[in-house]
């Protein structure tokens, strides 16, 4: 089995400022830039892509963006197209439960998304996550299966294709998975996309974790052979944790 390159994002959401992003990723660049063998990327707000592709050039930074729509161009006031950022940047989270939960974001439209991003070139960080009632109800496995072939209907993936699995339940809450549990999910996530895809590229597919992470508990979740990394909200608003949280990926699960 190949050795995944984990990848560590921070979905930055709604915050910062032309000021508080510069500095972010200054600091950011000198901290990480020179943690090898993990694929790190940035989130900025979209107002805040071009700062951030201007101020991590030439740096193993990566930039990506938190949304896009479908279409190229048209009458579509307030959408971004795939077109207009892969100027400004090689990721884009799709899918992420906030959008799902407060932007009518639906299956089929994390599928056009993902489609329309992938016709660009552009890398998806493609989402998914049960909520709590979902969990509590024994539903978690039909949940994900449905968002998985759903999101990924017709969709032919490359090797180191990204998924974050994110409980709802544990975003934003402080309340983490267990690293057993998020290993054990991920893990059933993995064996559906070996069912759509063949075992070599679900084994190549990177699943990261999201939902609560933070410096201290970053740990217990690399030990865990099917998570490939993190996305990172709260804690990625601050350099220094950030930081630690990319340091404990290389240092755990990091390739080279
Ligand atoms: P959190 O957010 O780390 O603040 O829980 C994670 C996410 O929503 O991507």
């Amino acid at each position: 089995m190949s050795r995944r390159t984990p990848i560590v994002a921070a979905n930055w959401k709604m915050h910062t400022t032309v000021r508080t992003a510069a500095e972010l990723c200054q600091a950011l660049r000198e901290s990480i830039d020179g943690i090898r063998g993990v694929e790190k990327v940035v989130c900025p707000p979209f107002p805040f892509l071009a700062l951030a592709r201007e101020t991590l050039a030439g740096s193993s930074l990566k930039v990506g963006a938190q949304n896009v729509y479908w279409e190229e161009k048209g009458a579509f006031t307030g959408e971004v197209s795939p077109p207009m950022l892969v100027d400004f940047c090689e990721y884009v989270i799709i899918g992420h439960s906030e959008r799902r939960k407060y932007f009518g974001e639906t299956d089929e439209t994390v599928n056009r998304r993902l489609k329309a991003a992938l016709a660009q070139d552009l890398r998806p960080i493609f989402c998914v996550g049960e909520t709590g009632e979902e969990r509590r109800a024994g539903g978690t496995e039909e949940v994900l299966l449905r968002q998985v072939r759903g999101g990924l209907a017709d969709i032919e993936i490359a090797p180191g294709f990204v998924v974050a699995y994110e409980p709802v339940w544990a975003i934003g809450t402080g309340v983490p998975a267990t690293g057993e549990m998020a290993n054990e999910t991920i893990g059933l996530i993995r064996r559906e996309m070996a069912s759509l895809y063949g075992g070599e590229l679900a084994q190549a597919a990177r699943i990261q974790y999201g939902g609560s992470v933070d410096g201290a508990n970053i740990a217990e979740f690399m030990a865990e052979p099917e998570i490939d990394g993190a996305l990172v909200g709260g804690a990625s608003l601050k350099a220094d944790v950030f930081t630690a949280i990319v340091e404990a990926a290389g240092r755990l699960k990091g390739t080279g």
